[in-house]
């Protein structure tokens, strides 16, 4: 990953993703070693809201002995007040890394074209690769390999669904989205997993009940996305039945986990009683942002040994 942009699950090799969570496992086990990004930054461009990915950029940054610059929407008006490309080639001057949290996927891919230092996704509309990998690291940690591994996703095939399913499908395990009619996986989505390589599967269905059936884990995200806030009052009738509650619970094994990449509405996607219980292992997964882009910036800046 030395020097390259992470901004979709796909610019990962099925090796180079086993290889980031093996780094973040050991990291999270032995703390960062000797590995050191001392005299690095990373700037931290947030068109949107954050807690978790500011948070763990800036204690991964930290951790690794590097410093981090968190610059808001206002302050940068990537866009308005200046080009994106002017943006990435100022930044480039100064700091070693960028992260980016953006509304339209493009503009994470007009940096990477004028930065002359690697970007990272930290959520577009189209992906949230950091988030998938603290997903798998979660997982890993629960499950051991992911080969076979039943993760159900019960939810709008969004950003967070389309990482999943890229990074399940490389490293063997099987998704299942269960999202209401005209709120799937797009058809272009499910034709990328099948070209990819890798053993593991993604099934698209429409009951959320068939969905969870033998799950392992059972994920949900939010019914309207950052940007889509204005949609909520169709969305909550969309996803109707699509709660993921004491009900459908009772629809998955008695031993399966409960996944949420936060922040969750109580009441909407996921019931109090639900996220509360001692299945969720949502603030797991949250705390292993920090240690997974804690090996993608150790990787992706040439961490010293
Ligand atoms: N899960 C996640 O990305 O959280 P934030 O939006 O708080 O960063
Ligand atoms: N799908 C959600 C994820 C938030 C971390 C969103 O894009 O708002």
């Amino acid at each position: 990953m030395l020097g390259r942009d992470f901004l979709s699950v796909l610019d990962l090799s099925p090796a180079e993703l086993e290889g980031v969570l093996d780094l973040a496992l050991g990291m999270k086990r032995d703390g960062p070693g000797a590995r050191s990004l001392r005299g690095q930054t990373l700037a931290l461009i947030f068109e949107k809201p954050s807690l978790r990915t500011r948070t763990s950029f800036e204690m991964a940054m930290h951790r690794l002995g590097g410093h981090a610059i968190y610059l808001n929407a206002h302050e940068v008006q990537m866009g308005e007040r200046e080009p994106v490309k002017d943006v990435a080639r100022v930044l480039s001057r100064m700091v070693q890394a960028i992260a980016a949290r953006t509304y339209a996927h493009q503009t994470v891919v007009d940096l990477a074209e004028w930065a002359s230092v690697p970007v990272v996704n930290a959520l577009s509309d189209e992906e949230h690769p950091c988030q998938a990998l603290a997903d798998l690291l979660t997982l890993r940690e629960r499950f051991g390999n992911l080969g076979g591994v039943r993760l159900a996703y019960v939810g709008e095939g969004n950003n967070v669904a389309r990482s999943l399913a890229y990074a399940c499908k490389m490293t063997g395990a099987h998704l299942v989205v269960a999202s209401p009619h005209g709120y799937e996986l797009p058809p272009e989505v499910l034709a990328r997993v099948e070209a990819l390589p890798g053993e593991g599967r993604v099934t698209q269905v429409f009951d959320p009940h068939e969905g969870v059936r033998g799950a392992a884990a059972v994920y949900t995200d939010v019914w309207a996305s950052m940007g889509f806030e204005h949609e909520i009052a169709q969305r909550r009738e969309d996803f109707r039945g699509f709660q993921v509650d004491a009900a459908l619970m009772a629809s998955a094994p008695s031993d399966a986990i409960v996944m949420h990449d936060l922040p969750a509405h109580r009441g909407e996607e996921i019931t109090d009683e639900v996220i509360e219980s001692p299945r969720s292992v949502v603030f797991e997964q949250a705390e292993n942002r920090m240690h997974a882009q804690q090996a993608v910036l150790a990787l992706m800046l040439g961490a010293a040994l």
